[in-house]
């Protein structure tokens, strides 16, 4: 695990923390995006000033430096994520571009009425809307899985319940980005195959990869989808796995430069994956820039990664439950979670929270994170977030905590 010094040293790569903005920055709002270190920005910026062209296009010195920048790219985040090939390995926006293929290209080609798409009520909603459009072009059903309002899980029984046959598509989230809770998805891929063996499985691994080690292969999935932007890579890298004769059975998403074989006035033909999905100018100082976080997290493991924000995770989820005279805590108690912390005031809304805690210099996210159906399900519209990452503190927990007080003052909460 990474020891104070060490975080020290890292906090000096992050330069947000020097500048001086109305109050010195505690950034706790890493599940919406991280940020980025020096040497990240430095990699867009080299790649900008030395190797900048038009990818797989041309036949010159730029275009050659900016294709092998490119597909080094997607060499590097096979390997991180133990795909068998990199051809495995498509590049999209983000990890919601990523899941529209799939939704799209699912609705369109494999779906029918009578199938089953199984999700849960943690997804986010661009695995959900996703598949509520897919459903809705196909008659095929959409079939939801629920947590226990209390401890955040769901039941393996009740899973089993919900996979039949008629499962087509069962998507799911690795680590929900409202309460944390991270279902043992290696698991319940493996029953879903045992049911349906050519049931797609799909993992949203956008919350999950900052934190964790991935490994496609022992997960068993047939796509994995992320986004660079949450692990430290700057917005714009975006990742679908996918298994190679899958990737291959689908037809393309978008059409146009790059992404064919042979055009004709009236048919063309398309490269295999990835190609055939990679259609129109790559960004490849997005992808250069995800090399860059890859290397920056494997030089200081993700094992001590994860060690260190489950730390300040455990501390600040046992802080604030001392304040539970004021708030209600809705991120699961398991240990096993992501460090997310999502709370509300029982007394005063989100954004007059964020905004008094912005007062302060705390930067939280306030709202419905994407994920109303959960919300409305724990019986509430919004919430407030705190999300940590391993260049955050122990003392910015306190400062974070502390500050809750002054919600209590300003807001006059317990006075009425
Ligand atoms: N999906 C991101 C979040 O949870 C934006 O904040």
């Amino acid at each position: 695990m990474l020891n104070k010094k060490e975080v020290e040293e890292i906090r000096k790569d992050f330069l947000y923390l020097d500048k001086k903005y109305n109050n010195p920055i505690v950034y706790l709002d890493n599940a919406a995006t991280s940020q980025k270190p020096i040497q990240v920005i430095d990699s867009v910026s080299e790649y900008y000033k030395y190797e900048n062209a038009n990818p797989h296009r041309g036949a010159h010195t730029l275009s050659v430096l900016s294709t092998e920048v490119y597909e080094n790219g997607r060499k590097k985040v096979a390997k991180f994520i133990n795909a068998r090939e990199e051809s495995e390995v498509v590049f999209t926006r983000n990890t919601t571009e990523s899941l529209n293929l799939l939704a799209y290209s699912y609705a369109n080609e494999k779906l029918k009425e009578g199938d089953e798409i199984v999700i849960s009520i943690m997804e986010h909603h661009s695995n959900l809307v996703t598949w509520q459009e897919a459903a809705k072009k196909t008659n095929a059903k959409l079939k939801y899985l629920y947590i226990d309002k209390k401890t955040k899980q769901l039941d393996f029984e009740e899973f089993k319940n919900a996979i039949t046959e008629k499962t087509k598509i069962f998507s799911i989230t690795q680590a929900s980005n409202v309460v944390g809770t991270m279902p043992d998805v290696e698991k319940m891929i493996k029953y879903v195959k045992s049911v349906n063996k050519d049931c797609i499985c799909i993992v949203d691994c956008a919350q999950y990869i900052p934190h964790n080690k991935v490994d496609v292969q022992k997960l068993g999935c047939d796509f994995l989808v992320f986004s660079g932007h949450k692990m430290l890579s700057i917005m714009g890298a975006g990742v679908l796995y996918g298994r190679k004769e899958l990737l291959n059975s689908l037809k393309p998403f978008l059409y146009g430069g790059d992404m064919i074989e042979y055009v004709f006035e009236d048919k063309s033909s398309y490269l295999d994956a990835p190609g055939r999905f990679e259609a129109g100018t790559q960004d490849v100082g997005a992808v250069k820039s995800l090399i860059s976080a890859i290397d920056y997290i494997e030089n200081i493991g993700i094992e001590n990664i994860r060690d260190y924000e489950k730390s300040l995770m455990d501390y600040a989820y046992d802080r604030i439950l001392e304040k539970s005279d004021i708030i209600d805590v809705y991120t699961t108690n398991d240990k096993n979670r992501s460090p997310v912390l999502d709370f509300n005031f029982k007394e005063a809304h989100p954004h007059d929270v964020a905004s008094i805690m912005d007062s302060f210099g705390i930067a939280i996210r306030s709202g419905h994170h994407c994920a109303q159906p959960l919300h409305r399900y724990l019986q509430t519209n919004f919430s407030c977030r705190a999300s940590f990452a391993f260049y955050n503190t122990i003392e910015e927990v306190d400062f974070f905590i502390e500050h809750l007080e002054d919600v209590r003052r300003l807001m006059r909460i317990g006075t009425k």
